[in-house]
């Protein structure tokens, strides 16, 4: 989960970061309000910063300093409701302003490929940090940190020195700013602390000015204090529903609902739709939905409702492969759900394998639910769902009863299971 700059400045301040006073605005009247507090406690300069989890804020006209509470309002009401790299503005942060002699940059975040950590530190900060990466590689030290040692003193020092900072205040303040800043990433499971830029002030301070913090999701169970970080306004409302039934689910942009168990069969799944789409119309998955393991017919109606209430999706693919869980327990999830759904009726492509799948099969051709077909083979179930969506997407199936496609005949019950 990323943060917006005024949770990883808290998060930053809870920590010893040097930060700045600020206080979230939703309207221009709560800045105004806002900024009068700052400038009653001593601001002498405010700025108005868009919060929104993407970066280049500044280039596109989201932070505005300000002098006055009047000023601080209308630059509020210029900035809210901005559209940022697709980001509706919804919030600014008012916070006084720094006099900046210098900006630096610095970050840690996880290296997975080297199995540690990674910190980068700059002199060179405040610009793009991806430009200054590519154009000047040697002006941004980049030093790995040991997960087991953690970021020591010593560490700390050695980044300052690779950064080109020379011995003295500023590069212990830096240094010190730094061990702070390990802190927080450890202590709150983040998996990315930057900090861009990280300023000298006039008076000498060092100060956090900005802050993108990513938490690790994973690590949630052990912050409860964290619960309060997520932002329903930015959570899919079909994956809330997913999470809340304890379904692995993430929403793509095609037109294909998928449904399968395990999550490697699901990728593959993704894949395989994907290619047989490039076939039919450009049909493409719409989700990731792994049932898991002891696929209930509880989970199945839930995966089902919810895969089916995306309005995008035309057509949906079921395919499992019965391990643990056995072909005819799924297949009689699925006559259940069916009978439960709500809302317009999606055709639905099943494919099962493995345990029991001609028990399964012989199970849903009996109940011979409208609009489900049953194709024995991934490939070719890929292929029959994207036909159909293709076809439902074009209108071609408006106000008639969705197809069943010819069933292979290997499909039929076999007499000896009869
Ligand atoms: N409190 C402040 N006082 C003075 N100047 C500030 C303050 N906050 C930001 N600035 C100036 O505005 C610039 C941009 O601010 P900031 O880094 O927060 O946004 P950004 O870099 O555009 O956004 P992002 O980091 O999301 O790309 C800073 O480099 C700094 O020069
Ligand atoms: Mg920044």
């Amino acid at each position: 989960m990323d943060l917006y700059e005024y949770q990883a400045r808290d998060l930053f301040r809870r920590h010893g970061v040097p930060v700045l006073p600020g206080i979230i605005a939703t309207t221009p009247e709560e800045a105004r309000a806002a900024a009068q507090d700052l400038l009653d406690g001593g601001a002498g300069l405010l700025v108005v910063k868009a919060q929104v989890k993407t970066g280049g804020r500044g280039k596109a006209g989201g932070v505005k300093l300000a002098r006055s509470a009047e000023e601080a309002a209308e630059r509020a009401a210029a900035i809210l409701g901005m559209s940022i790299k697709g980001h509706t503005v919804r919030s600014v942060l008012i916070s006084e302003g720094a006099d900046i002699a210098e900006e630096y940059y610095f970050a840690i975040l996880l290296d997975r490929a080297e199995r540690g950590y990674l910190a980068m530190c700059s002199r060179e900060g405040g610009m793009d940090i991806e430009a200054l990466a590519a154009e000047r590689p040697e002006a941004l030290a980049r030093v790995p940190i040991d997960p087991l040692a953690g970021l020591t003193a010593e560490a700390a020092r050695r980044i300052v020195a690779a950064a080109g900072f020379e011995p003295g205040r500023t590069a212990d303040g830096v240094a010190a700013v730094i061990e702070r800043l390990w802190e927080a990433l450890v202590t709150e499971d983040a998996t990315l602390v930057e900090v861009n830029p990280l300023v000298l002030a006039d008076d000498g301070r060092i100060i956090a000015l900005d802050g993108k913090v990513t938490l690790d999701d994973n690590a949630r169970f052990r912050h409860r204090d964290h619960e309060g970080l997520a932002d329903a306004s930015s959570v899919d409302p079909l994956e809330a529903r997913a999470k809340e039934a304890g379904l692995n689910y993430v929403r793509l942009s095609g037109e294909v609902g998928v449904l399968g168990n395990g999550a490697g069969l699901v990728m593959s799944t993704l894949d395989i739709v994907a290619g047989a789409g490039e076939r039919h119309g450009g049909m493409r998955p719409a989700n990731f939905l792994d049932l898991g393991g002891g696929s209930s017919a509880r989970a199945m109606a839930d995966a089902l409702s919810i895969v089916a209430s995306d309005a995008q999706v035309q057509a949906i693919l079921v395919n499992v492969f019965g391990g643990i869980t056995s072909c005819d327990t799924v297949a009689e999830g699925i006559v259940a759900a069916m009978g439960a759904l709500t809302g317009p009726a999606k055709p639905i492509v099943v494919r099962l394998d493995g345990n029991s799948a001609e028990l399964g099969r012989r199970i849903l051709h009996q109940a011979d639910l409208p609009g489900v077909t049953i194709v024995e083979t991934m490939e070719g179930a890929a292929d029959a769902v994207t036909a159909i969506a293709e076809q439902v997407a074009r209108g071609a199936l408006e106000g008639r009863r969705v197809p069943s496609l010819p069933v292979p005949p290997t499909a039929a019950p076999t007499p000896q299971e009869a």
